[in-house]
Order: structure tokens, then sequence, then C-alpha cells
């Protein structure tokens, strides 16, 4: 069968052919396999995957370690609906033994779950309405964070939702900032202090690439949360167990109240967690509290043990010192080839995760971004992803590394990505 024909199929019956937005690609493909670094489509062509369907696949596709879980776990026990299961135990208590910022923890099945959880959480312990994000920070699609993303030039510093049929009220509710600008936040807090129950950051904002937090942002982040009573909240649900064990928290040195994570903790099965500081999950309902949690899959044994399999392969270390020194070599040989080619280009990343962005020029937040050349980078996206190497086309989207890449992986990488940057300068008059 080929593509073409089997998303015809598609597109008669589900809107677009695919299921969710940012799924379409310039032409279609239908995935039959995936395996370790590689997916194949309905035609039996392979490519190399630096998608990893949006950053969940840190392991490799189809691992058999996770895939072993979840079997045995399968032949055990499947969805009960009340009490819990020892693996729920068993994964709550590595969240906490491992991220800087869990005390206690809760199992959901998305990211999107997590952090209206964490809002609906900080809105009741503070009994305050107003939340705050950053230009460029995605959190999930619920109405209470669905602003301001990739948002176009003349929307920055206004109101920019990213659907339609949102509450007026949710919108009006979020309050948007420029992401590593401690002046606007100390002034905003100022102003409205009292009226703010959450700041809600990316501590990378992945969802734009890769920009990276400024020490003392951060730690103007934390002290104003502290002053004001404000609740802070870390979405890691890229980067945690990406960049490590105890998320980008860890690294930072700074630990917020309330923590989601979703994506890379289970290596593509359907996890997330919300944890935290022990007094604020206390008022969730499953613990007597007023802030109501449901959720009829939450905690389900597969999505709990493929988290448990991931956890115990990242916990020795190796996996992450592996990705990190293949996401350098490819931020690296990307940069040393624009370079030599004479392309404005600044490869962008941390760890596993690399993003070559059209432009030079510092990148501190959102508005920065603006100089990326977004035709030259869908154009060279679209053209590995038919040359075999599968970046997302779509621009500053970011290519990670899995434990399943190899350094040849990384060669043949740069190697196609030269001949294609080539051939835009040739055709197109690339500079
Ligand atoms: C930082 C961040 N938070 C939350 C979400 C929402 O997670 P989910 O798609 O699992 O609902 C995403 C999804 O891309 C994300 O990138």
């Amino acid at each position: 069968m080929s593509n073409a024909s089997l998303f015809q199929r598609a597109t008669a019956v589900t809107p677009g052919g695919v299921n969710s937005g940012t799924r379409g690609l310039p032409e279609p493909i239908v995935w039959k396999d995936a395996e370790g670094a590689y997916m194949v489509d309905a035609e039996g062509k392979r490519y190399l995957d630096y998608h990893a369907a949006f950053g969940p696949i840190v392991l490799g596709h189809n691992h058999p370690a996770v895939n072993a879980a979840v079997a045995q776990a399968m032949t055990q026990v499947d969805l009960t609906g009340a009490g819990t299961t020892e693996l729920e135990i068993r994964l709550a208590e590595k969240v906490v033994e491992h991220l800087p910022s869990a005390e206690m923890a809760l199992i959901f099945g998305a990211g999107s779950e997590a952090t209206y959880m964490a809002q609906r959480l900080a809105r009741a312990v503070t009994g305050r309405v107003k939340l705050v994000k950053f230009q460029g920070c995605f959190h999930g699609w619920h109405d209470y964070l669905l602003m301001n993303v990739i948002s176009p030039p003349e929307k920055i510093g206004q109101k920019d939702p990213a659907s339609a049929g949102m509450l007026p009220e949710a919108i009006d509710n979020t309050l948007v900032l420029p992401f590593n600008d401690s002046d606007a936040l100390e002034q905003l807090v100022t102003t409205r202090g009292h009226e703010i129950a959450a700041i809600i950051l990316e501590p990378i904002p992945h969802n734009i690439g890769c920009v990276l937090p400024k020490d003392e942002f951060v730690q103007a982040l934390r002290r104003v949360c502290d002053e004001r009573g404000i609740v802070l909240i870390f979405d890691e649900v890229i980067t945690g167990f990406r960049h490590g064990l105890g998320g980008y928290q860890e690294t930072l040195g700074v630990t917020p109240d309330l923590t989601t994570m979703a994506k890379a903790i289970a290596n593509g099965y359907p996890c997330a967690v919300l944890a935290g500081r022990r007094d604020l999950m206390m008022r969730f309902s499953s613990a007597g509290g007023d802030v109501m949690v449901a959720g009829t899959y939450n905690g389900h044994p597969v999505a709990t043990a493929a988290a448990l399999a991931t956890i115990a392969e990242l916990e020795d270390g190796t996996v992450h010192k592996r990705i990190f020194r293949l996401g350098e070599k490819a931020r690296r040989g990307l940069q040393e080839i624009a370079d030599r080619l004479d392309i404005s280009m600044t490869v962008a990343g941390y760890g596993s995760v690399f993003v070559p962005y059209f432009m030079t020029g510092a990148i501190n937040r959102y508005a920065d971004l603006l100089q990326n050349n977004t035709e030259a980078d869908t154009f060279f996206r679209s053209e590995m992803t038919r040359r075999g190497v599968f970046m997302l086309p779509m621009a500053m989207k970011r290519n990670h590394v899995s434990a399943a890449h190899t350094d040849a992986d990384i060669d043949r990488t740069l190697n196609v990505a030269e001949d294609v940057l080539r051939e835009m300068i040739a055709r197109q008059g690339l500079r």
C-alpha cells in the first residue's frame, strides 16, 4: 500500500488525516514500523528519526526493556479503577527520589492533564485567579495556558490565544511576559503580585527550539514567588528525564513548588506526573482535600510499567552521557558545516537536543527568533526528511538524539545536511 492511498483513507474519516493539529506533513507518511533510531513508512522507506514523537523517545523506539516491562504488567493486572497498584507506588517513589521538587507525586496520562491540575491547585491554594506564562512556552491544549506560543510579530505583547473557542475569562486571566526578562517580571509582580496564583514556565522553552534561561532570571523567579506567595511551576514535560532524572531544575539548582513531567518519562507510553510540595499536593481530593483530581486512566499499569523501566535504564547515567555526547557532536558538526559554507545559522541546543536556526545573533527570548528564516528552516527539514533523515518540517522544532542513535548515524546526518545546504546555496542563494 502506498502512503498516499492509505492517507486518502485517513482523510475520509479523520479531520486532516491526523490525530493532532501538529502532525500534518507536506507529503503524507503512514508509519508502519519503528525500532531503535529508525522508523519505516508504508512503502518500506527507512528514516533516521530525530523527531522522537516530539520528545518522548529517549531510549530508542520499541525499547526491549520497556516492552518487556509492559508485557509483564499486562500478564498481571489491567485497569482496576480503585485503590492503587504497586507499580503506581513505585513510580511515585522514584519521582520523589530523583526530582528535587517532588515530595509527593500524582500520575496522569498526558502533559496537558498535569499542567491543568497544576494551575487548578495553584488557584485553590492561593485563592487568586491570574496565571503568568512566557511568550514561546507551550503547556498543553487547555484554555488556561494555550496562549502566545509561536505568535506573529504583531501579536507579541498582546493576547494571542492559540485557538478559537477558548473561554474569554481564561484568556483575560492569563498574563504573558517575555522570557529571560527579569525587569518585566519584577514590574508585573510589583503591581499585580497579589492577583497572581502561579507563574509557569518551560525551564528551557523547547517549544520554540532551545532558549536557555539566564541564571539571574531563574533566581528572580524563585525570589519573587517567595516574596509574593506565588506558586512557581516548572513545566518539565520535555526536559524532565530527557535532560536528567532530576529534571532541568537539578541542573539549574532552583527548586519550583510544582513540577509537571511527561514525554520522556515513559519512552513513548502515555504517562505524565505532577509532583511538588507535600503541603500543596495534600490539597487534592485523593487526600481528602478540596481540589478535585480524577482520571479513569491515571496510573495505568502499562504506562506506569513503561515509566519504571525507562527510569531503570536511565539510573546509572550512561544513557544521558551517551545522548549528551551525540547531541554535542550533532550541534558542533552542523555549526562547523554552516560556518564553512558561510551560512547564517546558529545551532542551539542542550544535552540530546539540537536545533539549527537559520539566523545569527543572540537568542534569549521568542522575539529574537523572528529573525529566523522560516522558509529556509522548513525547506531544510523537508529535504532532510525526503532523504531519509526525519526532522519535523516545522520551523524551530527540536531534534532529539536517543540512546539508539550511533556515531555513524550522526556522521550520516551531517553528510546529508551538508548536501542539502550546498543545494540550498546553489538553487536558492541561501546565505
Ligand atoms: C512543555 C509542554 N507542556 C505540556 C505539553 C502537553 O503535553 P501533552 O501533549 O502530553 O498533553 C507539551 C506538549 O508538547 C509540552 O511541550
